[in-house]
């Protein structure tokens, strides 16, 4: 197995810690670079928290700081689930300084060494760093053998009722990598909603794992409230889904669809246009994943976490 070259772009963020992690212990990822956004909180904290996760991990990944905010619209953070520091208050040794420089040139200079379709993207947060990508270089969809997002909702949202954080953060920029051209994956809320954390997940981590970063796992996980949605019965692990697609697709059923998102100003903003029939007569553009084994998924992402330093 040949492991598959690898980019992230994320907003830890609680979620995204925890699929940096998966990511970083997968064999079969090489992770090239880590870039970070501004989303669920402001860029100063996702920075750092990115250095600060890569860093445990024991990982000499170079990690560059990106968007502080959307192409067009203001910033909105989502503090109020991931905490004021975005790790729940969970404060981890300062990593590696970051590499200098702009995510986006970060990742157009690794894509342009890269041979056709051979690196895999993906994405944890507002798309705005990937749009700034293929909005000022199209050409590299080229040397992109896939796109992962963590991004959108086809039925409720979480931040507005169409909407899912991601995709109404940065549309605009969803829109521009749903439309360069790269074969795309939409872990949306509708199939990580399936990936519900429970106490039985928490205490499975607690037994399997010894190191830090298992340990720092599991104390994100006891402080994340569980979500409305889910009842009460846990929280989702939103991004872990989109790397465990890269890392174990047969976890998951997809179906090829074509997909859009609303940029405009109303209620819908944000919201995903998902196209089964070709109504829209246009072929499909992304891989809607829909089904989750839930099981096999916090087995290998147990055992991931746990083989960490
Ligand atoms: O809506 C969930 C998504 O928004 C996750 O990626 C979470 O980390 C936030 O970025
Ligand atoms: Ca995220």
């Amino acid at each position: 197995m040949t492991p598959r070259p690898t980019l992230i772009d994320c907003d830890p963020g609680t979620d995204d810690a925890i699929a940096l992690w998966l990511a970083l212990a997968s064999p079969e990822l090489d992770v090239r670079l880590v870039t970070a956004v501004g989303g669920n909180v402001g860029l100063a904290h996702t920075l750092r928290n990115a250095r600060a996760v890569v860093g445990l991990a024991g990982s000499a990944v170079p990690v560059v700081a990106g968007a502080d905010r959307a192409l067009t619209a203001p910033y909105v953070d989502a503090a109020h689930v991931h905490g004021d520091n975005g790790l729940g208050g969970l404060i981890l040794p300062d990593g590696p300084a970051a590499m200098p420089g702009v995510a986006a040139d970060a990742m157009r200079a690794v894509l342009r060494e890269a041979a056709p379709r051979s690196v895999t993207v993906i994405g944890l947060g507002p798309a705005t760093n990937l749009g700034l990508v293929f909005a000022t270089e199209p050409a590299l969809a080229g040397r992109v053998a896939e796109i992962v997002l963590m991004t959108g909702a086809v039925g409720e949202g979480n931040v507005t009722p169409s909407a899912e954080f991601n995709a109404w953060n940065d549309p605009e920029a969803l829109a521009i990598v749903l439309g360069c051209g790269a074969p795309v994956a939409l872990a949306t809320l509708d199939v990580t909603n399936q990936a519900l954390c429970t106490g039985a997940e928490i205490a499975a981590l607690r037994a399997a794992g010894q190191g830090a970063c298992a340990a720092a796992a599991a104390r994100i996980w006891e402080g994340v409230k569980p979500s409305r949605r889910s009842g009460g019965r846990g929280h989702e692990q939103h991004d872990a889904c989109a790397v465990a697609w890269a890392v174990a697709p047969g976890l998951f059923v997809g179906t090829p669809v074509f997909v859009e998102v609303d940029c405009g100003p109303g209620l819908g903003r944000g919201r995903l246009s998902v196209d089964r029939w070709g109504r829209r007569g246009q072929a499909a553009n992304a891989t809607l994943l829909e089904r989750l084994d839930a099981p096999r998924f916090f087995t290998l992402l147990t055992a991931r976490l746990a083989a960490l330093p």
